[in-house]
């Protein structure tokens, strides 16, 4: 090797010793005599010292030297004199005086600054990744999702969990999104789809007998991107057979419980994971993946409004919609102004407005100078103080209220249902607004009892809420026909602080159960059969009952480095409209390709 130790892996029990080193000039500084280097490699950084007097064509290479320069540095290990010592650095109590130095290779000035974290134009950084990555948090992301496979694997195999690797090329597997094909050569016309997820095959491997599988799967889902999605992205992909929801969900909780503990020791954790049902979560957060670091919950007023004049409200209420708001503590001081942007954020989520009743004085003892409110004299005092009692509002506080057609998201009452998304969205922001959410908590919970089905109102029918191949909560199976958005299934998600990490199901694993779905999706007999007839068939070849759970890598990632954006964890991203700006992927095919592939692209972009 070109080194005999690693910079940062230097300490005061390598005093006097010779060593080798190789790596990048992170910064230089001319004391007009010595030179002071400080060398980077893999593992963190080492001061270098140069004096002109011992080492003159040592001094006159680092003389030449500019930032980012590869060398290779000869020197001894000394301890540094007491008082200089630097206690920021893992190595500062060292450093390595220089005999030789050699330009490995030289660097042009880069376009933004390694050895600073500063903020730099996202375009720029994904354009020259690898020198982004160079930067001391990118690194540090990068290793941190090493340690989180490197922890999930080692958790399962210990458990005797075994790691199975899935196709790439494979047919479509239905999770919602739209498919990236790839184009046979040897049959012509005919396409493979990248996996939106290994599901179909490791159900396939619980009937093999496998019993407890798990896989570091990409998945391919070319869908709407944002901070938490990426077209190609990872999961810690599992199944079990003989197993109930119960195994799945306290075998996932004790792995990032563990994992959690393990690599982010200082975050606060509350176990066991809080559990709300779906319809719970909806009712007191309007969302199925709630932050739950802070309260501000959801209270239903449609009963209680009923009766007033003001006709937002009753419009509201006589169409079977809902009226529903938040108590914001402290609220009653925000300005016009704030109260407009608040609105503005309920608008962009469906809702036509938002009502503000600002309480000077406790609800119960309130009269109308205390009560600040544009709608006060439609709803009247009574109700202005019965709202506020309701809401447990005090002195100080305001509540934000919204009306409108259908208390549920779009994913259950169709589009109507515009109320819960946007006091979810309401919720979050008057969190990041007042610094409500601790950033040092991973505030985990699962969420249950998902419906199984949910309505498409645009399509004009069922489509299934998790995936096809989820069963039905057996008490629930005899609504399967009658009442079909009632049937509860055993999908069940993982959530943690506002974002969800992982999802699945206990499944079906009879011909017949999973016929019946197939029909209430209107897939029809031959349609089934040739999509899924190897599921079919191998369900009435002794498959077990089984179930699994498949989590977010990246977004796991990123929650233990505390950043909100999925990028910042994967080494090579791809930008939002799903391009990679340092090889210009994706890129049109040479004709000769596409002539092989007998495909003939119609226009451009
Ligand atoms: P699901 O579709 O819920 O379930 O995905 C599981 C988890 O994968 C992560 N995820 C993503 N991460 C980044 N970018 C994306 N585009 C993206 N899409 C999903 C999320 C999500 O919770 N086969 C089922 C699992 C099962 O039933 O076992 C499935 O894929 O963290």
């Amino acid at each position: 090797m070109l080194k005999s130790h690693y910079a940062g892996e230097l300490r005061g029990e390598h005093a006097g010793q010779e060593v080798t080193l190789a790596g990048w000039v992170h910064r230089r500084r001319d004391h007009g005599g010595l030179i002071f280097l400080d060398l980077r490699d893999s593992t963190g950084l080492v001061q270098v010292v140069v004096n002109p007097q011992n080492a003159p064509a040592a001094h006159a290479s680092a003389s030449d030297v500019r930032g980012e320069y590869v060398i290779q540095v000869r020197g001894v290990v000394s301890l540094r004199r007491p008082g200089t010592e630097n206690t920021a650095l893992p190595t500062g109590e060292i450093e390595v005086t220089a005999n030789a130095i050699e330009v490995l290779n030289a660097a042009k000035t880069p376009p933004f600054y390694i050895n600073e974290d500063t903020q730099v134009e996202e375009l720029l950084r994904l354009r020259y990744r690898y020198l982004d990555l160079r930067r001391e948090r990118m690194h540090n992301n990068i290793v941190m999702r090493h340690r989180v496979v490197d922890f999930i694997r080692n958790f399962l195999i210990e458990r005797g969990f075994l790691e199975i690797e899935t196709p790439i090329l494979a047919n479509a597997t239905p999770e919602g999104a739209r498919d990236y094909l790839v184009p046979s050569r040897v049959s012509p016309g005919n396409f493979y789809a990248l996996p939106q997820s290994p599901q179909q095959f490791k159900q396939l491997l619980m009937v093999a007998g496998f019993e407890q599988y798990f896989q570091i799967a990409r998945c391919f889902r070319d869908e709407d991107l944002r901070a938490d999605r990426q077209p190609e992205f990872t999961q810690l992909d599992l199944e079990m057979s003989f197993v109930t929801e119960e195994d799945i969900l306290s075998l996932t909780e004790q792995l990032y419980t563990e994992m959690a503990q393990t690599l982010r020791p200082n975050l606060k954790l509350k176990t066991p994971f809080p559990r709300l049902t779906y319809a719970e979560a909806m009712r007191r957060y309007g969302s199925d993946k709630p932050d739950i670091r802070y309260g501000l919950e959801l209270v239903d007023f449609t009963e209680h409004v009923r009766t007033t004049e003001f006709g937002v409200f009753k419009t509201a209420a006589e169409s079977g919609g809902a009226i529903e708001g938040i108590t914001v503590p402290g609220g009653a001081g925000f300005s016009r102004r704030e109260i407009d942007d608040l609105t503005e954020t309920v608008k962009t989520y469906g809702a036509r407005g938002l009502v503000s009743i600002g309480y000077a004085k406790d609800p119960g003892e309130a009269t109308e100078e205390d009560i600040k409110s544009p709608v006060l004299k439609f709803i009247g005092l009574d109700h202005a103080r019965s709202i506020g009692m309701l809401a447990g509002a005090k002195a100080g506080d305001m509540v934000l209220i919204v009306a409108g057609q259908g208390g549920l998201p779009a994913k259950e009452a169709g589009s109507a249902g515009r109320v819960k998304p946007a006091l979810d969205a309401l919720r979050r922001t008057l969190a990041a607004k007042l610094s409500l959410a601790d950033p040092d908590e991973l505030a985990f919970l699962w969420v249950t009892d998902f419906p199984l089905f949910n309505w498409d109102d645009e399509e004009e029918r069922w489509d299934p809420t998790h995936h096809l191949f989820t069963a039905a909560k057996p008490e629930d199976l005899a609504l399967l026909e009658s009442d079909t958005g009632k049937v509860r299934s055993n999908a069940y998600d993982l959530v943690c602080s506002g974002s969800e990490m992982g999802g699945g199901s206990i499944r079906i694993h009879d011909r017949e159960d999973q016929m019946a779905i197939f029909r209430l999706l209107r897939i029809g007999e031959e349609q089934a059969r040739e999509r899924f007839g190897h599921m079919l068939d191998a369900f009435e070849f002794g498959a077990p009952p089984h179930g699994g759970i498949a989590c977010g890598i990246d977004r796991t990632a990123a929650m233990l480095a505390q950043t909100d954006d999925i990028r910042e964890m994967i080494a090579f991203p791809k930008t939002k409209s799903a391009s990679d700006l340092m090889t210009g992927a994706p890129s049109p095919a040479a004709e000769e390709a596409l002539k092989t592939l007998r495909i003939r692209v119609e226009g451009e972009g």
